[in-house]
Order: C-alpha cells, then sequence, then structure tokens
C-alpha cells in the first residue's frame, strides 16, 4: 500500500506533467515545480534551485524565506550533489561538515541534481525541513522523477 506521501508524490507529478505540456521553458517549469512542492508537501520549508554559472553556484526560483545568492566553492551540501552527481539526504544539518546555513531555522535537507537534455549536471533542487530527520529514500526517489520532468518534452 501506497503512504500518504506517496500518494502526494504521484499526484503532484501528474499534475506537473499536465502544466509542464504547455511550456517547455526551464525557469518556468522550476518556479511552477517548487510551488506545488512547497505548499502541497508537509514539512518542506524552503524548495528551490542553486544552478551552475561560469563555475559557481547560484540561487534560481525558490519558495521559501530570503536564501544565500552564491553558495562558497566546493563546499555544502549543495556542491556535494553537484560534484557527486548523486542525491544527498542530510539527516541532521549540524553534522554534515561544511554546510552553509542560510536559514538557521533548517534541520534537515535533501539535494537532487539537475541532469539537463545532454545529460550534464546544471544544478540542484535544494528542499529543507524544520523538522530533523524529514526525508527519506521515497523523496529521493520522487524527487529525482520530477527534477527529471523538466528536461522532458
Ligand atoms: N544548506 C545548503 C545551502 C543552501 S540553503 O539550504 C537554501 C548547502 O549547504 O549547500
Amino acid at each position: 500500500m501506497k503512504t500518504s506521501k506517496e500518494g502526494r508524490y504521484s499526484r503532484i507529478k501528474e499534475q506537473l506533467q499536465d502544466l509542464f505540456s504547455r511550456t517547455s521553458g526551464m525557469l518556468p517549469r522550476m518556479a511552477t515545480l517548487n510551488a506545488l512542492l512547497y505548499h502541497k508537501m508537509d514539512g518542506f520549508f524552503w524548495v528551490g534551485f542553486y544552478l551552475l554559472n561560469e563555475g559557481k553556484l547560484l540561487v534560481g526560483p525558490y519558495q521559501g524565506s530570503l536564501a544565500c545568492m552564491e553558495l562558497p566553492s566546493k563546499k555544502g551540501v549543495c556542491w556535494t550533489g553537484i560534484t557527486t552527481g548523486n542525491t544527498v539526504i542530510v539527516p541532521d544539518v549540524h553534522n554534515f561538515p561544511g554546510h552553509i546555513a542560510c536559514d538557521s531555522r533548517s534541520k534537515s535537507e535533501i539535494v537532487v541534481p539537475v541532469y539537463d537534455r545532454n545529460n550534464k549536471v546544471i544544478g540542484v533542487l535544494d528542499i529543507d525541513s524544520r523538522e530533523p530527520d524529514h526525508f527519506d529514500q521515497v523523496d529521493a526517489e520522487n524527487l529525482g522523477q520530477i527534477v527529471a520532468l523538466i528536461f522532458k518534452g
């Protein structure tokens, strides 16, 4: 049986597929995805993108409190997602060496790399929660499928 979280992700994926049929633009798709996740998922305190730009990691579209605009090179959770190319789940941000705190209320975090149509990493989706240990493999799997929709169709 599906958990309520899985059910919610299923509905969000269906809704995004429908919404994304209206435009293939990357930024409108990212902005729309943020709005849906931020407002529909429990405990998502900050949802947004950090995008590579001339070797820097700069904030993109987001929902939530004011964020760091540029992340110091090669440290923190977002850069780890970029350099490893893998999803990073951080149950307790205080135990992650080099973690960058843009808002001290964030306690746990998940970062999902975003691949473009040429399978190149262009940035990450970053989600923070005020609850410790908020993210698990269900989030990792579904958020991976959700970011893959950005460059589909
Ligand atoms: N914590 C992130 C920085 C971005 S904020 O969470 C919005 C990091 O360590 O890379």
